[in-house]
Formats: structure tokens, sequence, C-alpha cells
């Protein structure tokens, strides 16, 4: 056993979404940040340090109060230091705010590797990803954020070489607290590994596909949180308020030129049903984009399969089938029936009323039939 040890005061206010994995997300950067007597620190999860290589940021850990330094700049943490650390319950290290870009860096550096075995990959580009995620929602301006995101997309799009197989290997990995930042990063993972299936292997487009999943629900920024994080239903014009997401996303997006149309289109229509019932435009079939469409059916799926604070997960074999109830309104029957082929659908299910994975009430309705 280390001896270090965690006080339960490392779970108190600056990290509630710990102690509440749930659904909230956080109301600003600084909320995992931890500002000690040595300066303003931001809390990473441990095993997003790579182990046996010297790391270019200091890493500190939280014990008895006091941040107090665990690896200087340069210096190693080897593997089985490491896992003893995890096995005391050490789920997180802080590492001072000004070096937080190299901490990024340093995870892309990761991510590249030519030579890294495809579990321990996985893994960095899943780290990378909540790191991204957690910045897109944070961060009062995401012009940095979003090139690194794309470089991340990129290596994805690599990732997920041949079939859906790679996709769900990211996915098996263990989930961050947020339940968004899970979410966002599954949904650019569908999306690509969606896309590369009805689309073909045009790298531009799979970006935009990852691109477009990973800030789907980036409008969300604008939503008061007390709408956001309420435990129980939402009011008519709380849901009217929730509505107005996807063209947040947009309207928040546009200042931003490099975010492809592609991944703006899947941004604003990823509520849009095919038969028109959706929103905020009400489009129906070819007025949808195809990639809002693929977002549309890998948007409700990981819904579906992820636990809630709420509601269990469903297994996958179960979430197609409901979702295949929803059939013909609310997604492309074609496409649908790419991703239900893939994922090998068997059996029925009936939905007492449409899903939105935007509201989590509805998502309690959901029954046998
Ligand atoms: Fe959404």
């Amino acid at each position: 056993m280390v001896s270090v040890v965690i006080p339960n005061t490392y779970h108190g206010s600056a990290l509630k979404a710990i102690e509440n994995p749930a659904d909230k997300l956080p109301r600003n950067a600084m909320e995992q940040a931890r500002k000690t007597e040595k300066g303003i620190f931001f809390t990473v999860r441990i095993h997003s340090i790579p182990t046996d290589l010297p790391l270019p940021y200091d890493v500190y850990l939280w014990i008895d109060s006091h941040a107090i330094l665990f690896r200087k700049r340069n210096e190693v943490i080897d593997h089985d230091r490491m896992e003893r650390l995890k096995q005391s319950g050490v789920k997180d290290a802080l590492i001072p705010d000004e070096q937080r870009q190299l901490y990024i860096y340093s995870l892309l550096d990761m991510v590249r590797h030519p030579d890294l075995q495809m579990d321990i990959k996985a893994r960095f580009i899943k780290e990378t990803a909540f790191v991204h995620v957690h910045d897109l929602f944070t961060q009062q301006n995401i012009a940095t954020v979003l090139s690194d995101s794309k470089i991340l997309i990129e290596e994805v799009v690599k990732f997920i070489a041949e079939d859906m197989e790679a996709a769900t290997s990211l996915m098996r990995l263990s989930n961050h607290d947020y339940y968004t930042y899970n979410h966002s990063v599954n949904v650019a993972v569908y999306s690509i590994a969606l896309a590369k299936k009805i689309i073909g292997d045009d790298k531009l487009v799979l970006v935009a596909a990852g691109f477009g999943g990973l800030l789907h629900d980036i409008g969300k920024r604008k939503v008061d949180l007390n709408i956001l994080n309420k435990e129980g239903p939402l009011e008519k014009d709380e849901w009217r308020v929730m509505k107005k997401h996807p063209d947040y996303g947009l309207e928040f997006l546009r200042s931003y030129v490099h975010v492809p149309q592609d991944a703006r289109d899947i941004v604003g229509q990823h509520h849009e049903n095919f038969d028109g019932t959706g929103y905020p435009g009400g489009l129906k079939e070819e007025e949808i984009s195809k990639l809002a469409r693929i977002c549309a059916i890998a948007d409700v799926f990981d819904a579906l399969t992820t636990t809630r604070s709420y509601r269990e997960a469903m297994p996958p074999t179960e979430a197609l089938e409901t979702m295949f109830a929803m059939q013909p309104g609310k997604f492309d029957p074609a496409i649908f029936r790419h991703f239900n082929k893939e994922l090998q659908l068997k059996g029925r299910l009936s939905l007492e009323e449409d899903f939105d994975p935007c509201d989590h009430e509805h998502s309690k309705k959901i029954k046998k039939g």
C-alpha cells in the first residue's frame, strides 16, 4: 500500500461532480480548479498521466488539504508506482494551471505516438477528448481548443480503421464523471464509425462527423444551469429554452470560422426528425444533412446505453430494439438499417412515446412492449 491518503475533503465542493456523476455540467473552467497556497491547480484523472516517460509538467497530489509535489517537470512516474497509487484509491492529480497547455500537448503526443499499443492509445484518445470537451463547454474562447480537437478527431478517424470494433473499444473505457463529456465523445466516435460505413473513406467528411459529434450539444453552454441540471421534469418554459440549444450552438460557433459547415449542420440539426416532427426547424428527410441524420442515431443510442442519474443503462441490443420501435418517424430508415446491421438487432420493443436524449424525464418512460 502507498502511504498517500486522500482525505474526504478531496471530494469537496470543487469536485462535486465526482460525488454526483450524474448529468450535471460544471459552471465554468474553474469549477475543477483548486486554489491553494502554492497557486491555482487543475484536476486531471490519474490515468491520463503517462508512465515511464519524462513528464513536461509538475504533478501534485492533494494530501491532508495541501497540494504536495509528487513529480517535478521532466521526472518520470514508473508503471509500478502508478499502479500502487491507483490501488490506494488515488483517482486524480493536480497540475499547475499555467502548465495546462503542456498537459494537453503531452496528451496529444501520446495520441499521435506511432508505436503505442492499441488499448493504451484508446485510453489516451478518450482522456484527451474529455479534456477537450470540458474546455469546449467551459472556456471563454475556444479557438485553441477547436484546433486541438481537430487534431484529435483526425487521430480518431485513423483509429477507427476498419469497423465498429475499434469504435466500441473506445466506448468500453471507463467513463468520465460528467455525463455530457462521455456523451459528446461517444457520439463523435459513433458518428465517425457510422459515417465511414455509409459515406465511405472521405477523410474530410469523417472529420466533420467527429467534430460535429463532439460539438453537437455545445449550445447547452447557453442554457441556464438550473434548467440543465434540474433533477425533476422540465416545465413547459424550461423545455422551450432547452430546445433552443441547437440554435444556440450555431450562434456560438459563428465566430469560429474553421469549423466545417458539415459539422455546423450537425450542431443545428441533430434534433430534427426524419418525418419533420423534430426541432428547431421541423426539417425532414433530405432537408436534414446526412451527417446530422447519422448523429441523431448516435445521440439517441448513446443516451440509452449510458447510465444516467435517474436510470440504469440499457444493454445495446435493447437500446437498438427501442430505437427500432421509433421507426419510421425519427430516424433515416436507410441509415438506421446500417447501424442496426452493425450492431445486430434481434427482436422488438415498443416505446411509450418519442425519446429525446435532452429530455431526461422522457427517458424514464421507456418500457418494454
Ligand atoms: Fe442535443
